[in-house]
């Protein structure tokens, strides 16, 4: 607890006990006069306190008071081909945040899909568990249905789980099976642990493949089961939940 100098660090404590939600300035300025409130223990009947929230125990009536951390929103969104994944781009194409602007707060991609990459991607405004989602240690697992063109078979495949060589270094997939092969086009589920940029892309490039379409069909345990293109669902706490355990656990 500081004395009243504006220049020192903290909040005044009329407007913390506001922000706690429990009255308006002028009501807590009045319960203080009253001398209903304690800062670490003391009785503070002075106006223009300044308190450190993180350090400082207020108590009004003797029940201590918490600044209510906003809710965070964290959503599931099916994202169409042809939308960008940064916050703002020059030349004005479409961004993914336009799918979402009816919710508050400024959400983020969790990563990055290509422009030209659909399919499941997480945005959040909760940046401690976007670090956690995106740390390269816990390998959630990311699932892609790919299509690639020529013929991709049973000695390509070996090639790719054994792993392939980019510039940013070794590749290999956490699993990786057919889904259909043709002289024209053939089709691929790749599940990977980590989010390098096009990486993808560039694991079938290096064994002399193009990739034509590309979906991302899962994110840990999380489908785009019940969510079209370009529509969202939120999270439901248990589904965050789970996600932390995930990492916590690992
Ligand atoms: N890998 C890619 O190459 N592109 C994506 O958008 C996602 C994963």
């Amino acid at each position: 607890m500081e004395a009243d100098s504006k220049s020192r660090g903290g909040v005044r404590l009329q407007k913390f006990i506001a922000d706690c939600g429990l009255a308006s300035r002028r009501r807590a300025e009045a319960m203080i006069a009253a001398g209903r409130v304690r800062v670490n223990g003391e009785t503070v009947s002075r106006q223009g306190v300044r308190i450190d929230p993180e350090r400082d125990r207020v108590e009004v009536d003797g029940s201590r008071l918490r600044v209510a951390s906003k809710p965070k929103t964290t959503i599931l969104l099916h994202k169409p081909l042809g939308y960008l994944c940064s916050m703002d781009d020059p030349r004005k194409r479409p961004l993914v945040k336009d799918l979402y602007r009816e919710l508050p707060g400024r959400l983020f991609p969790v990563g990055r899909l290509d422009y030209n990459t659909s399919g499941l991607l997480l945005c959040t405004d909760d940046g401690e568990l976007a670090n956690l989602l995106m740390h390269p240690r816990y390998k959630f697992e990311k699932e892609y249905l790919v299509t690639v063109n020529g013929r991709f078979g049973p000695a390509e495949l070996a090639a790719l789980c054994r792993g392939v060589e980019l510039a940013d270094g070794p590749a290999r997939p956490l699993s990786a099976s057919m889904v259909s092969s043709s002289a024209r086009r053939s089709r691929l589920k790749l599940v990977i642990g980590e989010g390098r940029n096009r990486q993808v892309r560039r694991m079938l490039e290096a064994l002399g493949f193009k990739v034509v379409e590309l979906q991302r069909t899962r994110y840990a345990f999380l489908t785009l089961k019940g969510v079209p293109r370009g529509k969202w669902r939120k999270l439901e706490s248990g589904e965050i939940d789970r996600l932390r355990r995930m990492a916590l656990h690992d």
